[in-house]
């Protein structure tokens, strides 16, 4: 029996051992945005946005995903009606994706933007994104969530509705001439006690 249990605890430890090599080797965390990340988090929006709005990708998207814009935006994310949050995908001490979320007093909350560097996309960064950005709506008691997402961006659409977004209306050159918006919502189930 004494052998058994010695076998068994070097099983585990050596699957204890292999998951944090596992995790060491690819180093991906999620954490709050701080203003040392402004530059890399800045090219990782613009790589991403570009990749779906291509020549679309003007002048008035370069400023409002600068680190410039970045910053501004960290230094006033609460008011006395609402928070917001940004945090940041990390790998390997490089910033690969980031996210902000809204919430508000009512209970109407937003998901603002999300861009995962397209070198490192559909890898599982983008859920992770949204994980965080779900932690914060449920802390912050939010009862739905808004956004949007251009009519031509499939892989987003996909994302989205993975993520239990459903679409609420249609909207034609909403922000730009040419570009049509899905407005998306999603309504956060509240946690059932004891569950
Ligand atoms: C949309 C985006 C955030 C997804 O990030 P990601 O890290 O690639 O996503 P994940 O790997 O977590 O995948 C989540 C889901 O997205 C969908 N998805 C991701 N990549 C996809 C692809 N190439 N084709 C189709 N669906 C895809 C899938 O449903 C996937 O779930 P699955 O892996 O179970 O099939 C990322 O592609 C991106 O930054 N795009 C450019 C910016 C953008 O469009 N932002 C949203 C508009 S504000």
């Amino acid at each position: 029996m004494d052998k058994v249990y010695r076998h068994s605890g070097v099983f585990f430890r050596s699957i204890l051992e292999s998951r944090i090599k596992m995790v060491k080797e690819r180093m991906l965390t999620v954490r709050r945005f701080c203003k040392t990340d402004s530059e890399q988090a800045s090219a990782v929006l613009c790589k991403a946005f570009k990749s779906f709005m291509g020549n679309r990708f003007d002048t008035i998207m370069t400023a409002y995903y600068s680190a410039e814009n970045l910053l501004k935006q960290v230094s006033s994310l609460k008011d006395n009606f609402g928070e917001s949050a940004i945090f940041v995908a990390e790998e390997n001490e490089k910033v690969v994706g980031v996210v902000k979320a809204s919430a508000t007093s009512g209970g109407l909350g937003s998901f603002d933007y999300v861009g995962v560097d397209p070198d490192s996309s559909a890898r599982g960064i983008g859920s992770l994104l949204m994980s965080a950005a779900e932690t914060f709506w449920i802390e912050k008691k939010q009862r739905k969530i808004i956004t949007c997402v251009s009519a031509h961006n499939k892989k987003a659409i996909i994302y989205y509705l993975k993520h239990d977004f459903i679409p609420e209306g249609y909207c034609r050159d909403h922000f730009r001439e040419g570009v049509d918006e899905i407005m998306l919502c999603r309504f956060l189930k509240p946690k059932l006690e004891g569950a």
